[in-house]
Order: C-alpha cells, then structure tokens, then sequence
C-alpha cells in the first residue's frame, strides 16, 4: 500500500488525517470504533485554565451541508486533562496535539505553563485564536495580526513545542494574520475553524441556537478553506494544516495540493465515526494506484 506519512514541520505523522477539535472530545469514545493509532493525530478539545461548562441551551443546529455549533469550550479544565485524558492520548499511538483556548493574554500564557512540563507526551500545542463561541479573548485576538504575532511569541519564549496557530476565517485577509503567526514565531497555522453563521426558527422568530450565532462547519465550508489554505501557500514559509469540510480522500487531496501538508477532519466524522478509517485506505490506494508520496502532493497547485 502507499505511503501516506506527512510531516508538519519537525511533527512526523503517519497519515495526514488529524482529528479536529472538538469533534471528537480526547479521542476515547471513537477507540469503540476503530483503532485510533491509524491516525496522524488527536487534536483535544479546546482546552481552558479552569473548566467550563460551554454554553447553555440549544448548542447545535442542522443546516444545509454542514452544521451550526456554540458549544463555547465546554471543558474539563487544563489539570484535569492531564491527570485523566493526556495519557490515553499519548497512548493512542496518534500524534497528540493540544488545543488551547483562553480569554486573555494571561490565559494562553498560563496555559502553556502549565502543559510544557508534560512536553514529553505532546507533539505540539494547537494555539485556537479563532473560537466564535466565547464572549471575549479567541476570536478577538485571532482577528487582530498585530495581537497574533505578540501572543505567538510570548508563548514561543515559553516552549519548545511546536506551535500550530488555529486561526479564523472570520477576517477580509486570512494571509495577514498567518503572516503575523509566522512572524510571531509559529511553526504552522491550522486554517480554518468555523466561520460565523446564524439559522432563525421561523414560528418563534429567535434564533435556533441560544447563543443566537454559532461556528458553521461541515462541507459547505470547504471552499472557503481550500481558497484560504491556496492563499497563505502562496505566501507562507511555515507549514499548514487544512480543516474544514473533508469528508472522503479526494477532499484531503485537494486540501494538499492547495498546499495543506495535512488536514483535520471534524463534522463529517459526526456523522460517520468511522470515516477515517475509509479515508486512510482510499489514501493509501490513490499512492499506490498513482505510483507517488502523498507529502509530495502538497502545495503542487497549477494556477490559471
Ligand atoms: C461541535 C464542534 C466543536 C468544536 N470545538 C472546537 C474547539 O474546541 N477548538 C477548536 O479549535 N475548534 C473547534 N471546532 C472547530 C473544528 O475543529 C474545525 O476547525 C471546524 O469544524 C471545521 O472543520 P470540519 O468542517 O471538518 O468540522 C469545533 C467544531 C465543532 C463542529
């Protein structure tokens, strides 16, 4: 069978399939499915000093080709992960990344303070600059290139971790603010997370969701993603890491070779908890079928 083996800066992965966050809580409940170590990686749900218990009311909504969630970093808090969640991760044989989230700059920095200790069963902190759930700190940092890249180099003199920046695409230019992750110090941005969206329950006139807007995933975002992935590849030097609407592997192949050298995959495995496995087969398959190295896939768009 091919070789599906991807690397994201000095992160070796197996395959280039990562879990997203959010989407599949620490990765436990899906071992019930299938054997977690085919792959690349786990990203955690985003994770905050103190736990939270997300927001109240109706969190989630059904739309057309994707969904709406405002879940708001429901999360058992940073030290409760590492005494009950880090070490299955570590031994899923998955990569283990670590999702941050905070409301401050203090909350990222602590945060980081927190897990470096535990660096030897972390392969890298995904750094969410991009939830549109919470009242404040996230999306209002990750909008902001100048407030990126001060952030991203206060946590880069606290880590050797790799430090992947999950950013938005709630923004009008998404190569300004990964310019300002790379010039912060990152090591890859993930792009994208959810972009903001609203649906109405027109007998009552209010919005579906309590928190009135949510995060929307799921396929119809993935155009928007591949555009902005093909975007910063034109500009970055760092690597990226797609997401957003992969639902089968020629997904995954147009993530790469709009210049992802790997890809989340979030909504569609809520749907088939399984996914990941076809996916990885379907990968190997196309390399073997097509005689070639799917890291050697990524960033090789031809443009008009
Ligand atoms: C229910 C749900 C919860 C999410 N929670 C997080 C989170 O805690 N941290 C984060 O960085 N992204 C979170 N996301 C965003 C996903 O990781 C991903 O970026 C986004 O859903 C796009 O990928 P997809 O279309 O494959 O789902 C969440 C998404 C969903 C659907």
């Amino acid at each position: 069978m091919g070789d599906i083996s991807v690397k994201v800066g000095s992160v070796n992965l197996k395959s280039p399939l990562i879990l997203a966050s959010g989407t599949c809580n620490f990765g436990r409940e899906l071992a019930e499915f299938y054997d977690l170590s085919i792959l690349g990686g786990i990203s955690s749900k985003g994770l905050t000093i103190k736990p939270r218990a997300g927001n109240p009311g109706v969190r989630v909504a059904e739309c057309d080709s994707g969904m709406l969630n405002s879940v708001g970093l429901q999360n058992p808090g940073v030290e409760y992960f590492i005494e009950n969640d880090l070490d299955f991760m570590k031994n899923s044989g998955a990569a283990v990344i670590v999702n941050v989230a905070g409301h401050s700059y203090e909350d990222y920095i602590d945060m980081v303070k927190t897990l470096d200790p535990h660096k030897d069963k972390i392969d890298a902190l995904e750094i969410n600059l991009s939830c549109p759930n919470v009242k404040e700190g996230c999306m209002t940092i990750g909008s902001d290139p100048q407030a990126i890249k001060y952030i991203t180099s206060e946590l880069r003199k606290l880590t050797d971790l790799p430090l992947w920046i999950k950013l938005t695409p709630n923004v009008t230019d998404i190569k300004a603010t990964a310019l300002a992750a790379q010039a912060g110090g990152a090591d890859a941005v993930v792009l994208i997370n959810t972009l903001m969206g609203m649906r109405i329950d027109i007998r009552t006139r209010r919005p579906v969701l309590t928190n009135n807007t949510g995060g929307y995933s799921g396929p119809a975002v993935k155009p928007v993603a591949i555009r902005m992935v093909a975007e910063c590849s034109q500009v970055l030097d760092i690597p990226i890491v797609g997401c957003g609407g992969i639902a089968d592997y020629k997904d995954v192949l147009e993530f790469m070779i709009a210049g992802a050298s790997a890809v989340e995959i979030g909504t569609a495995c809520l749907v088939h908890p399984a996914l990941p496995v076809d996916i990885t087969a379907d990968l190997e398959k196309y390399c073997s079928d097509n005689d070639l190295l799917l890291k050697d896939l990524t960033g090789t768009l031809q443009r008009w």
